[in-house]
């Protein structure tokens, strides 16, 4: 077996590049699409884990990254800017640092995990935090981006959802053909409509016979998909998707309807407990955000919208070391003991 070069390199033919297209890569993508043994029991499917949190700087955001820093490059931009709720920023530092740009980030105060907000840091972003929330910060960006010399790498460039589409590539490369459901979180909207994007092309001319009914998940207090209408004031503790007004809003709709599937809500304490049982009956940390499509996947099972048998993968979107306050949360502390094999020993429950 060959090392994998990252996605642009690995699916170059199915991207916006040329042979002269300087690629700006961590070797991101060929993340494992791994048995999710506890989740299948629960919900009588066959259910996999796509663990994007184990890309280069711990998110799915490096997939779009790669081809949004690498376009940016071919256009000799020196400067980019993203709003962010914390993974594009981190993600977008770090790709801005390999190719040598400056990389601005706005991000809403107050309301990103400390992890994303040390990534951005310690790659040299310049960083403001807005007194808003990622909506306002978004619309900030855009207008910056509009009149001074600094391109936009939010999911409204379209770049970044190309290169995102390829996680649906190596999930039919994985599995040999789509799988009957794809689950996953929503908050700007832009993963889905990425990911159906990726499963149409490579049901049209490529590997795949078909293509996946789409679920995509929203935080309840943060649900405008769900509810018809944007949302004023997000709130939810799973930072990552507290949007209020989605930028890809109508793409979502198109592959929850084109794709025979649903968006739905799920609230905090199931998003929560979904992430405490991955983490304990599954072995994979991922963060709060990530853990609203196996919220939802046992939601709507439970629900009768998704059928027992149902050969199922759900994203789970970013690393659960970026925000450790939550894992320590409602976990008992550890017990001090003295350097003594007895103490130890009866600590543990062994003597
Ligand atoms: N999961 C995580 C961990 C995220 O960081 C995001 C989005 C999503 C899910 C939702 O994906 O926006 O494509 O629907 N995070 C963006 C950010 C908004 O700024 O990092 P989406």
């Amino acid at each position: 077996a060959r090392a994998w070069r990252g996605v642009v390199e690995e699916y170059r033919d199915r991207l916006p590049v040329t042979a002269n297209t300087p690629v700006v890569t961590l070797l991101e993508g060929g993340t494992p699409l791994v048995p999710a043994t506890r989740v299948s029991e629960l919900t009588g499917c066959e259910v996999f884990l796509k663990v994007e949190g184990l890309n280069p700087t711990g998110s799915f955001k490096d997939r779009g990254m790669t081809m949004a820093i690498t376009k940016a490059a071919e256009d000799g931009a020196k400067a980019v800017i993203c709003a962010s709720t914390g993974n594009t920023s981190a993600s977008a530092a770090a790709y801005a640092v390999r190719a040598g740009m400056t990389c601005a980030v706005l991000v809403p105060q107050g309301k990103i995990a400390m992890g994303k907000l040390a990534q951005a840091l310690v790659h040299g972003a310049k960083l403001l935090q807005v007194d808003g929330n990622f909506d306002d910060c978004l619309e900030l960006a855009r207008k910056l981006s509009v009149d001074y010399p600094v391109a936009l790498v939010n999911s409204v460039n379209p770049y970044r959802l190309q290169g995102q589409k390829t996680a649906s590539f190596e999930v039919v490369d994985a599995l040999g053909d789509a799988p009957d459901v794809h689950c996953l979180p929503v908050g700007n909207a832009g993963n889905i409509s990425a990911y159906w994007m990726g499963y149409k092309e490579y049901a049209a001319d490529g590997p795949a016979t078909r293509t996946p009914r789409m679920f995509g998940f929203q935080a309840s207090g943060a649900a405008p998909i769900v509810d018809g209408a944007p949302v004023r004031q997000p709130r939810t503790i799973a930072t990552a998707i507290r949007i209020g007004n989605p930028a890809s809003w109508q793409l979502a709709e198109a592959a929850r309807d084109d794709s025979g599937g649903a968006i739905d809500s799920v609230t905090d304490r199931q998003i929560l407990s979904a992430y405490r049982m991955l983490a304990a009956e599954e072995g994979v940390f991922v963060e709060l955000a990530s853990a609203a499509s196996v919220a939802g996947l046992l939601q709507a099972v439970e629900a009768g919208a998704i059928e027992r048998g149902s050969r199922v993968v759900c994203t789970v979107t970013g690393n659960g070391l970026k925000d450790p306050d939550w894992a320590l949360a409602g976990a008992s502390s550890a017990t001090t003991v003295p350097v003594d094999a007895h103490a130890a020993a009866s600590a543990l429950g062994l003597a």
